[in-house]
């Protein structure tokens, strides 16, 4: 069996009656309930809930003949118009396409009257809790950017932007970053309405003002990323900023150049390239003590 038909036995046969029935209306867990006794064989697939977030719900589907873990994304019937793999097939054939070691690999995206993603499952954490409350440390985090910035040349280098490049997007399964939502992604130029969660502050310029943007958005994305992982400055106010650059040691100060390039208002004033930023990333990791 290929690949992405494996989900396709159990999920795809069935379903299509429940959408409407669970989508919006019911609890969480009566949602879960719907899924696992009438869209997907409970003889073959276990299902755990992971999480939820503004476009849809995110569960974990475990093959029990194969022993396999898979993760599938439901999506809001109210977000589908705006989400570009679901209105272009060529963008879903696209990524479900690419193979890198910092791309979750797409195995199958379904679009229809229950439209979902299905990925691998990556047994690790999102990067929520290391921008917040846990601190990585300045070597761990510029090598979460490193592997950040390499999968997003990846999809660069197809003409596609990722997108939403937030912590909650990103997961790190046993030392290996990866991105991991691809709801985002578009060709480059696209137009963006913005579909990110309103209050999320990784959202750049021309995103939050609804033009046409370019891997230029990911690149500002990543240098407020860096910032959330290392020195944490860009919530302070400019004049405290300031007075802590003065304090900086020649690693933190250059971290702070490429965070303030990556971030530039102006997307023609920023990194070029994810590439270009990276080597950026590599000296200042000479600098490490
Ligand atoms: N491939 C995966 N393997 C394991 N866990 C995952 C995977 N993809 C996502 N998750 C987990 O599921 C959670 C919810 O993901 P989801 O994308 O729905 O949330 P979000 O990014 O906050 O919202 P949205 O993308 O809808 O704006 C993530 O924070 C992550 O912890
Ligand atoms: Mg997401």
């Amino acid at each position: 069996m290929k690949d992405n038909e494996k989900f396709v036995c159990g999920a795809d046969e069935q379903p299509d009656q429940i959408h409407s029935e669970y989508e919006e209306t019911h609890s969480d867990e009566r949602r879960d309930s719907c899924i696992f006794s009438e869209g997907i064989h409970s003889d073959i697939y276990d299902i755990s809930w992971i999480g939820a977030g503004f476009m849809g719900r995110v569960y974990k589907v475990h093959d029990k003949i194969r022993d396999e873990d898979f993760v599938c994304k439901m999506y809001r019937k109210t977000s589908i118009p705006d989400i570009p793999f679901f209105v272009k097939a060529d963008l879903r054939l696209n990524l479900m396409s690419l193979r890198h070691k910092n791309l979750c690999r797409v195995i199958d995206i379904k679009v229809g009257s229950r439209p979902r993603m299905l990925m691998d499952y990556l047994d690790g954490s999102d990067l929520e809790q290391y921008t917040t409350d846990k601190i990585f440390g300045i070597s761990a985090g510029l090598d979460v950017i490193k592997q950040v910035l390499s999968g997003l040349q990846a999809l660069h280098d197809r003409n596609i932007f990722y997108g939403d490049v937030t912590p909650r997007n990103i997961m790190i399964s046993n030392g290996t970053v990866y991105l991991c939502d691809f709801s985002c992604s578009n060709y480059n130029d696209s137009e963006y309405g913005d579909r990110t969660e309103p209050l999320g502050r990784y959202r750049s310029p021309e995103k939050k003002t609804g033009n046409k943007i370019d891997f230029r958005s990911d690149i500002y994305e990543a240098g407020l990323l860096l910032d959330a992982l290392t020195l944490r400055i860009m919530n302070c106010s400019l004049r405290y900023a300031a007075e802590k650059a003065d304090g900086y040691s020649p690693l933190e100060s250059h971290i702070f150049n490429i965070i303030r390039k990556a971030a530039m208002y102006r997307p023609e004033e920023r990194y070029a390239s994810a590439a270009e930023m990276m080597e950026d990333i590599e000296k200042a990791e000479e600098l490490l003590p």
